[in-house]
């Protein structure tokens, strides 16, 4: 089984730069579908899925060129299937948005119902009800999503129940294109939202709001073409970075971020007793004693990110007192506590609740990757921890970090990458 070995302890100290951010470039990859032209997209992230996404483009007819492995030009011309192979789509969650995507274009659509990191039930119902609203029928069966039309999208008003990123982006998606003005309410404002609606809009399309808690979408003819768009950088990344500069005792200079996107992990650093010196495009964290621990509570943007949540208890695991945390957004995202406790790690879960208490060290062990931010959070404990700590489950990991041996190496840290044992 592969596996990553963590030698710790270890001070990270140096510069690491930022990624284009996953969670945006999950949408725009199936957002370029909405053209029937060429987008050259820069600042793409290099993880695995990344490379599913464009193995589904690929299998639809998309013609994609990878300038270098950050940089890809797709051709959507030629785009003439809307039914994505559910070996490809079953995999990952982010499938999704081929259904706001493809229904722009195409009357009959077909994808596997999405998989994805297991945080409990991850319901589709309120991307269901948009697409419904603009005159879509969409059915689940059989492990697939059918999403028709007779005639175009008609734009209308959709108020979502809950606050959901997914169902907001693929209501943007199916909006983009449908015949008048559709006014999406209670929608998620997190910065990858604005990101897909400034890249559809370099395409054409009529785009307000996002980043507030209405979009308003007047439906265009067609999109054109876009010459260049560079991806936002990812604020998971950075914030696990931040994370692992101030746990490990470190000074880190985190390049190519956006400090604003940052707040509600910065606010936490620094009730720990972190510095945190804020740039124009970069953010510097260091820390040089035992954190404070402190509560936190996970909300949509922008309160503090529940893609944050596993990774900011490692701060806690070491911290002096005792510290909280309440998951508002996932039903079952603690199942990592368990793999702490076996590093020595305090950690008692119950329903929305873990409560963390601060001991003096972790210690190795071997543990694994439930998802892929509680892999990112065994790779930290790992550096913390005294003897190699070995980590595995991680192609979770690699969904969504790029080079993350490499970064951690330039920053001092030991990961070594062991392909697989038996072979
Ligand atoms: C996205 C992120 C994921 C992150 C989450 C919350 C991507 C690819 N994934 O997931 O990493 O953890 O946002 O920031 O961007 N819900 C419903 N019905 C729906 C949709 C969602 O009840 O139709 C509920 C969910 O069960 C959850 C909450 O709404 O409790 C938020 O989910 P949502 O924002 O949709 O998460 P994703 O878009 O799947």
């Amino acid at each position: 089984m592969e596996k990553f070995i963590v030698h710790g302890p270890c001070r990270l100290n140096g510069e690491v730069t930022i990624s284009g951010a996953k969670n945006a470039a999950v949408a725009i990859l199936p957002a370029t579908l909405l053209v029937k032209g060429k987008c050259h997209l820069e600042n793409v992230p290099d993880i695995s899925d990344i490379r599913a996404y464009v193995k589904i483009l690929e299998s639809l007819g998309s013609n994609i060129e990878y300038i270098s492995k950050n940089e890809l030009i797709i051709d959507n011309s030629n785009v003439n299937s809307a039914i994505a192979s559910s070996e490809l789509t079953s995999k990952f969650r982010a499938s999704y948005y081929l259904l706001g995507s493809l229904l722009g274009r195409f009357d009959k659509v077909q994808i596997s119902l999405p998989g994805g990191c297991n945080l409990g039930a991850r319901p589709i119902d309120q991307h269901i009800k948009a697409f419904e609203r603009l005159g879509a029928t969409v059915e689940v069966r059989n492990g697939n999503v059918y999403a028709s039309r007779t005639t175009s999208l008609k734009g209308a008003p959709v108020f979502l129940d809950v606050v959901s990123v997914g169902a907001t982006m693929n209501a943007i998606l199916a909006a983009t294109l449908a015949e008048g003005t559709t006014v999406i309410e209670n929608v998620a404002k997190e910065p990858h939202i604005v990101d897909l609606a400034n890249f559809l809009n370099s395409m054409g399309a009529q785009i307000k709001g996002a980043g507030t808690d209405t979009i308003k979408i007047t439906g265009v003819k067609e999109l054109h073409q876009v010459s260049s768009y560079s991806i936002i950088p990812d604020q998971i990344e950075t914030g696990t970075f931040m994370v692992a500069a101030a746990v490990t005792r470190g000074d880190v200079l985190i390049k190519n971020c956006i400090p604003k996107h940052m707040e509600p992990i910065t606010a936490k650093l620094l009730e720990a007793g972190a510095t945190v010196k804020e740039y124009e495009d970069s953010i510097r964290v260091s820390m040089d004693k035992k954190p404070n621990s402190f509560t936190v509570k996970t909300s949509p943007y922008p309160g503090f990110p529940t893609d944050m949540q596993p990774q900011i208890c490692i701060l806690l695991t070491v911290a002096s007192g005792t510290g909280m945390i309440v998951e508002n957004i996932w039903e079952s995202r603690f199942q990592y506590t368990d793999e702490l406790a076996k590093m020595g790690a305090d950690i008692s879960a119950h329903g929305t609740t873990a409560i963390v208490k601060g001991v003096d060290k972790l210690y190795s062990a071997p543990v694994h990757s439930h998802d892929l931010r509680a892999g990112a959070a065994m790779i930290i404990a790992g550096l913390v921890a005294e003897g190699n700590t070995e980590v595995y489950d991680i192609h979770h990991i690699l969904r969504g970090y790029e080079d993350i041996t490499a970064k951690f190496a330039n920053l001092g840290a030991n990961i070594e990458y062991v392909k697989n044992e038996e072979n």
